[in-house]
């Protein structure tokens, strides 16, 4: 094998590690939609817990659907050598749609089901936040996108991407707590999705400035 045989062979693999640490961050909400889907389907007896879902499941349904969707898929945008290929523009064509349905459903529930005393003010004021900054980001990356401006595009999806995926690093910093000391209430819970959603807004946001790093270099 040659160098640069060697050298392209490590960076395609090198290339697959940012999908498989997405799909890996969108496994714990993912698993929980499908149990929770599971649930649904098989005429479950109501309780404090399941009853606004029982009772109104449309935007749940709708909303695990498209977030398994989108996680999932979303994850393989990344891929550099994807983007070159069709897949990238028909996988995205599915993306705005389920992204668009993520936060829609989101913020569809933020507004009518009775949620836990533990989805605080200021939780739910932040998903009214998020839900409506990620269908905004995709309406704007699909703009950037229809006038080939791929830069833009980029970083609209990104950030909308980010957002969303901020379920998954609230899992990882909600589960071991819970873990650890029980149920969360209200503050800790409220810390822990704020943090989610911060830490991964500014993660999205020192992505988009490093690429823009590397193209101006
Ligand atoms: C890819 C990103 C997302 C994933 C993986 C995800 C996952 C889930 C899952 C699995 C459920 C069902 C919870 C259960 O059965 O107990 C759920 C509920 C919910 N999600 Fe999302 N979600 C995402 C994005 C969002 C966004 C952006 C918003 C805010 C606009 C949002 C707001 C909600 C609300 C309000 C509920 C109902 C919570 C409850 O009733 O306890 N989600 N989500």
């Amino acid at each position: 094998m040659t160098t640069s045989q060697a050298t392209t062979r490590s960076t395609s693999r090198r290339e697959w590690l940012v999908p498989a640490g997405l799909l890996l961050l969108s496994l714990v909400p993912a698993l929980g939609g499908s149990v929770r889907l599971a649930e649904l389907g098989s005429d479950p007896v109501l309780t404090a817990e399941n009853a606004r879902f029982v009772t109104q499941p449309l935007p749940v349904v709708v909303h695990i659907v498209c977030v398994t969707t989108y996680s999932m898929l979303g994850a393989f945008q990344f891929v550099p050598s994807l983007r070159r290929h069709r897949w990238h523009r028909l996988a995205g064509r599915v993306l705005a749609l389920a992204g668009l349905g993520v936060a829609l459903t989101g913020l569809w529930m933020t507004a009518f089901y009775d949620l836990p005393v533990k989805d605080t003010v200021v939780v739910n004021g932040m998903r009214y936040l998020v839900g409506t900054a990620m269908a905004v980001s995709i309406v704007l990356g699909v703009r950037a996108a229809l006038r080939r401006d791929f830069v833009t595009h980029s970083a609209w999806m990104t950030r909308a991407y980010a957002l969303a995926m901020g379920a998954g690093t609230q899992a990882l910093l909600l589960g071991p707590f819970t873990a650890v000391a029980g149920a969360p209430g209200p503050v800790p819970n409220t810390i822990g999705m704020g943090l989610g959603w911060a830490i991964n807004v500014a993660f999205a946001e020192w992505v988009i400035r490093r690429r823009r790093v590397r193209r101006t270099a």
